[in-house]
């Protein structure tokens, strides 16, 4: 304990991952930016970018109890949630490009959450650049596929791209918020926008 805190180890997260049947340990992730911002409730229509193996996916499907519509995508294919409690005809699994101008999707959304991440090459500034783009990416789809008063929400690598994001979030946005959850490793750059359309 520190500061009254608990601090919890890498290895903390990984065991409570395998423990409750979790795809990947940044389940928790979600769990505490939803802990902080209340952005998960029942009823809604999600969209998951990025979302493979599909741990958000699953605190989704886990918090809403199934009740939710819900959309994931990524370059990479999705299992299918078979051990959640969930309709599957409320569930759309795309192996897809977010990028792709072609690709049809249901909406509008009450929330788009982006955990896209690009294929680091481990040079920090390439890196956030690339990032930055898939959080233009995720902004573009919210701006076009949110209700209004829906909430975004996308992780970026953090780096000098930085203060531009932020004048795009001010500019396109009700209001946003910057939040690095305690489960994200300390070593890592990440953090992530919390936003909200007008
Ligand atoms: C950190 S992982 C996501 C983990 C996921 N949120 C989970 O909890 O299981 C990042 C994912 O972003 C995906 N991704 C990156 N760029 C993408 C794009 N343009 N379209 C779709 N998916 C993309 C990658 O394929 C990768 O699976």
């Amino acid at each position: 304990m520190a500061n009254g805190k608990q601090i919890y180890t890498e290895d903390f997260y990984q065991e409570q991952a395998r423990k409750l049947g979790l795809r990947a340990r940044s389940y928790f992730k979600l769990e505490e930016l939803d802990r902080k911002f209340r952005i998960v409730k029942r009823g809604q229509r999600i969209l998951d970018l990025g979302a493979a193996p599909g741990s958000w996916s699953q605190f989704v499907l886990r918090k809403t109890l199934g009740d939710v519509h819900l959309t994931a995508i990524d370059l990479q294919e999705i299992e299918p949630f078979h051990r959640e409690k969930v309709d599957p005809a409320r569930v759309v699994l795309l192996k897809a490009d977010v990028s792709d101008a072609s690709l049809s999707l249901e909406g509008p959304f009450d929330v788009v959450l982006s955990d896209m991440a690009p294929r680091t090459m481990g040079v920090p500034s390439g890196d956030s650049a690339l990032s930055a783009e898939l959080v233009r990416l995720s902004m573009a789809v919210a701006l076009k596929r949110l209700k209004a008063g829906g909430t975004l929400v996308a992780k970026y690598l953090q780096g000098a791209e930085l203060p531009e994001l932020q004048g795009e979030f001010r500019r396109d946005f009700a209001s946003f918020k910057i939040f690095k959850p305690e489960s994200s490793r300390r070593q890592s750059t990440e953090v992530f926008f919390t936003a909200w359309k007008r």
